[in-house]
């Protein structure tokens, strides 16, 4: 899913405000927590030197051979170097990354404990970011949606995501473009192929990459749903772009539709 608007230029691509209160980004969906993270290059200087190294690697057992949890702020010193690497890199290794973000996410133990309180505390920490002239790489949050809301066709331009069910469960359907999509103002249709039908229950995981996957929708089944967001963006225009899709596919086999670019943006109704 997403609430990144399309068209926008700069670091007001995404849409959702900030942290203080939950925000309804779409009919029926409610960010919660939601922070953007920040970390200097001293913070990543001391996760490297090995101040926090188990939690570079969510895999690594303790010497006892038990596993710890990840609460979020171990979370995000685990994954925060590595989004840094997969950007600075280009995207490679971008499917051994979504793994490793999606272990990760099924470590952390407790989703009701306070995120947003813990991201304060992170971006306190990390306040003197060098980088702030380029986008920063990693967004995380949990949404809550109700019963049959979520969200409609749209893409993940320069971005990477993975969802994590919390609760409840949500129908997440994928799709790679058919060749390369026209530009977002063309009328013109165009072919998308179905990769994915989904039914995300809590600890299943849905992951899209930059180059497959990419465009989904996402619908709560009757009972809402609740999942935790975690996207890596690649460059400033990083954006989604809400598209139409055919209800019956062209190709049934192939499961090929044809598709098209809302060209004014709606929520789901
Ligand atoms: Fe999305």
């Amino acid at each position: 899913m997403s609430y990144f608007r399309a068209g926008a230029d700069d670091e007001a691509l995404v849409t959702a405000p900030s942290v203080d209160r939950p925000e309804e980004v779409a009919d029926g969906v409610t960010v919660d927590r939601r922070r953007v993270f920040w970390l200097s290059a001293a913070g990543v200087t001391a996760l490297l030197l090995g101040r926090s190294p188990r939690a570079q690697d969510p895999a690594a057992p303790r010497r006892d051979g038990r596993r710890d949890g990840l609460d979020y702020t171990s979370f995000l010193e685990t994954v925060y170097p590595l989004a840094r690497r997969l950007v600075d890199s280009e995207g490679e290794d971008e499917e051994a990354y979504l793994m490793t973000v999606a272990a990760a996410m099924s470590r952390i133990r407790d989703h009701q404990a306070p995120l947003r309180a813990a991201m304060q505390a992170f971006r306190k920490q990390h306040a003197s970011d060098p980088n702030k002239t380029r986008r920063f790489p990693l967004a995380a949050m949990t949404m809550d949606l109700k019963p049959g809301k979520g969200f409609s066709h749209h893409d993940h331009l320069d971005y990477n995501g993975v969802i994590l069910g919390i609760g409840g469960e949500a129908r997440v359907r994928n799709y790679d473009f058919v060749g390369a999509p026209p530009a977002q103002d063309s009328k013109r249709s165009f072919e998308v192929r179905e990769t994915r039908d989904d039914l995300l229950l809590p600890g299943r995981i849905s992951t899209l990459g930059r180059n497959r996957d990419n465009v989904h929708d996402l619908v709560a089944g009757k009972a809402g749903a609740k999942v935790l967001d975690v996207f890596t963006f690649f460059t400033k225009r990083a954006t989604s772009r809400y598209l139409d899709v055919e209800d019956a596919p062209r190709d049934a086999e192939t499961r090929v539709y044809e598709a098209a670019w809302r060209q004014r943006r709606r929520r789901r109704g």
